[in-house]
């Protein structure tokens, strides 16, 4: 104030920032204390920023606890060790229905009661234990637990997390003590997690193993403003030292810590008796695959506060609270082999054998580890000490390696370059992340491809389905396609639900397979890469199976619409020994594709090579398609749309724009009769 009783301009500051910092921290306990926002985000924004101007112009202003200062600060050198003022205990902890009796036993038998205990019962947050001290009210310290009587002072990281009040709310009602410890655990949700992996998988680094290794890395930063990106949030479920207290039970604790401003797991609730405990116990671990956040189990605690301070201590843990486990998600052990295992489409898919561990009540001694980038990724070797993972009915999964426990006689592992199976090439193909076993008679791929020989667009053989062929198969009648041409009525009979009729149709069907059109054949073999539209163009492009055979990478690669890994793959197939045992037996059997798209072969005989035609309007006599099939069949080509390179245009009824076209360009339009008639011209 001037003499005159003015503001100064610094004294309106003041003032004001003090009206903002209090603002903001009650909308701040809105949005993460009660998930109930009072005033939009931008609202929100533009009081902060009209703080931080604030404080910029008047930097006497600023104070640790102004929002302002979440943002992080400069990195420090190291942590300083920071002397609890009242030490940090632990929990004993349960793992079975008797050990929860017995703690229930234990207090009443000490406090020599008969009935029911009255407890709280919370959620055991899987996260950091920290402590905060306040003074008046003013965070002025936030540690972590380290060895319970000395942490380390982590107050800048702490400052970072929104749902840690910078200072305490004291209108609730609450009279908030002069010197004050609160008790929490700093935890990041699930969904949080997921995404911080993400972007360290992204960016190269090292992903968490969990939830908790993911607070505990972020807390531990020395670079403040590192730990303010990472969502960190936090649960009040103590109070340490304070200075003075009207608190009776610790259900009062936490009521005056949600007044305080600080959130409390919804989950709190006051029992009567161990039999409450434990039915808590069920439902906290029926709900705890759906949490934000990961709980590892339930903990018990005496209500009242003065039988807590009776029953005391033992070895730094309380007689009157006690940690029930849930079954872990994650355990350790040892990869002591890596098999590599053949699926029914040839990719080979890497899995651990690990040293057989318990995981949440299952026995877990294989995991998928689905490919070599996978692998190479998590640098997972034979010998590796590793964190496995399972939750729920979930797979279990290889989360890392535990780095620090390498021998150095670890050995890398690498996919196998022949097929475990049938000792076929094994190729990766550009852009799979999948090695693949290119061999047509392998074994653990037989199945599939035979159905997919037998298949509509493949050989056309009817009556030999799915069903058919796995009989087929599992009878040990045929272990390539070639046997099928093999099968005798006799050994058909054996099969179950097939009769004379059904086994006579089915032979009959397989003998009329025998002179297939050759892109129908190709498709057939299954080669990757190349489904019908491909096969057609190397049907159009070589007379005969041969010629496709014996043709280079760099000759397949010249030939339109067909793409580098097409052509190795087509290329690598054509030149695995085994394919062309399989491709050898077929012939035998009489088995030989006909040539109706080569180009040549239509030069001399078809009408419509080097030809190009439009189809337009509805037709009578034949669908598109079959119009398209039989032009190309004889050399010719369709296209859709008329050009000066357009040499026909077929026209139904109603053709439209494509007809004005044809005619100002002076192109010959036939009706369909013409086009048959033309078609039929030698
Ligand atoms: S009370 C004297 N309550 O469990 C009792 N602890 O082994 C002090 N924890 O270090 C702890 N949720 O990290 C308490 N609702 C909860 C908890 C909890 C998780 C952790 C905390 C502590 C450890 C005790």
């Amino acid at each position: 104030m001037t003499l005159t009783g003015e503001k100064t301009g610094y004294d309106a500051a003041a003032q004001r920032s003090e009206e903002l910092r209090s603002l903001l921290a009650y909308h701040n306990r809105r949005y993460y204390q009660s998930d109930d926002p009072k005033i939009s985000d931008a609202a929100y924004d533009r009081l902060f920023a009209e703080l931080k101007q604030l404080e910029e112009r008047y930097p006497e202003l600023l104070t640790p606890e102004s929002p302002t200062q979440r943002v992080g600060a400069k990195p420090l050198d190291k942590f300083q060790p920071f002397l609890h003022p009242s030490p940090m205990l632990s929990l004993a902890n349960a793992f079975t229905e008797d050990e929860i009796r017995d703690f229930d036993a234990r207090i009443k038998r000490l406090l020599r009661r008969s009935e029911h205990m009255a407890y709280v019962i919370e959620p055991k947050l899987d996260g950091v234990a920290v402590n905060l001290l306040y003074e008046d009210g003013t965070l002025v310290t936030g540690a972590t637990r380290g060895d319970g009587a000395t942490g380390e002072d982590v107050t800048l990281n702490i400052r970072t997390v929104a749902a840690i009040p910078l200072s305490l709310d004291g209108n609730g009602g609450m009279k908030i003590p002069r010197q004050l410890e609160i008790r929490g655990e700093i935890v990041i949700a699930t969904a949080a997690f997921r995404i911080l992996n993400e972007r360290r998988l992204v960016g190269g680094e090292q992903v968490f193993a969990n939830p908790r290794n993911a607070a505990a890395g972020s807390l531990r930063q020395l670079d403040s403003r590192v730990t303010a990106k990472r969502t960190l949030d936090f649960f009040a479920y103590a109070v340490g030292m304070a200075t003075e207290t009207h608190m009776k039970t610790h259900w009062d604790v936490l009521t005056a810590l949600q007044s305080w401003g600080f959130k409390v797991h919804p989950f709190a609730r006051q029992v009567e008796g161990i039999e409450e405990c434990l039915a808590g116990y069920q439902n906290l671990y029926a709900e705890r695959e759906g949490l934000s956040y990961e709980i590892d189990g339930m903990v018990i605690k005496v209500n009242d506060l003065a039988l807590q301070d009776e029953l005391g201590a033992v070895s730094r843990s309380p007689r009157w609270a006690l940690a029930c486990k849930f079954p872990a998600y994650q355990e350790t052990t040892v990869i002591e082999g890596i098999d590599a295992q053949v699926g029914r489409t040839g990719a080979l898919t890497p899995v651990a054998i690990m040293r057989p561990v318990q995981i949440g009540g299952v026995t877990v001694s294989r995991a998928s580890l689905h490919n070599q980038d996978e692998i190479d990724r998590k640098d997972i070797r034979i010998g590796d000490t590793v964190v496995v993972q399972r939750a729920g009915d979930v797979i279990p999964e290889v989360v890392m390696v535990v780095a620090s426990l390498r021998k150095g006689t670890e050995l890398p592992f690498a996919i196998p370059t022949t097929c475990p199976v049938c000792g076929s090439a094994v190729v990766r193909l550009e852009g799979e992340a999948a090695h693949r076993c290119i061999g047509i008679a392998c074994p653990a791929q037989i199945k599939e491809h035979i159905v997919h020989f037998a298949s509509r667009g493949g050989m056309d053989i009817e009556g030999l389905g799915e069903k058919m062929v796995y009989q087929l198969v599992d009878a040990g009648l045929i272990k390539d396609p070639a046997d099928l041409y093999a099968l005798e009525a006799e050994a058909l009979l054996m099969l179950e639900r097939t009769g004379e009729k059904s086994s006579g149709n089915l032979l009959r069907a397989i003998a009329a397979a025998k002179t297939p059109p050759l892109e129908k054949f190709i498709f057939a073999l299954g080669i990757r890469h190349v489904g019908e539209s491909m096969a057609k163009l190397l049907a159009r492009r070589y007379a005969a199976l041969e010629d496709v055979m014996a043709a280079t990478i760099d000759e397949l690669t010249a030939i339109r619409d067909i793409g580098p890994e097409a052509a190795k793959s087509i290329s690598r197939f054509f030149r695995e020994p085994s394919n062309l045992k399989v491709l050898e037996k077929l012939k035998t059997s009489g088995v030989a594709p006909i040539n109706n798209l080569f180009s040549a072969v239509m030069e001399s005989t078809g009408a419509f090579s080097g030809k190009t035609f439009v189809l337009t309007g509805t037709l009578e006599r034949m669908t598109r398609q079959e119009g398209k099939e039989l032009i190309e069949s004889r050399g010719g080509k369709t296209t859709d749309s008329v050009t000066k390179r357009t040499d026909y245009v077929v026209a139904g009824t109603s053709p439209g724009a494509k007809l004005a076209k044809a005619n100002a360009l002076g192109i010959s339009v036939l009706d369909e009769g013409a086009f048959f008639k033309l078609m039929e011209t030698p």
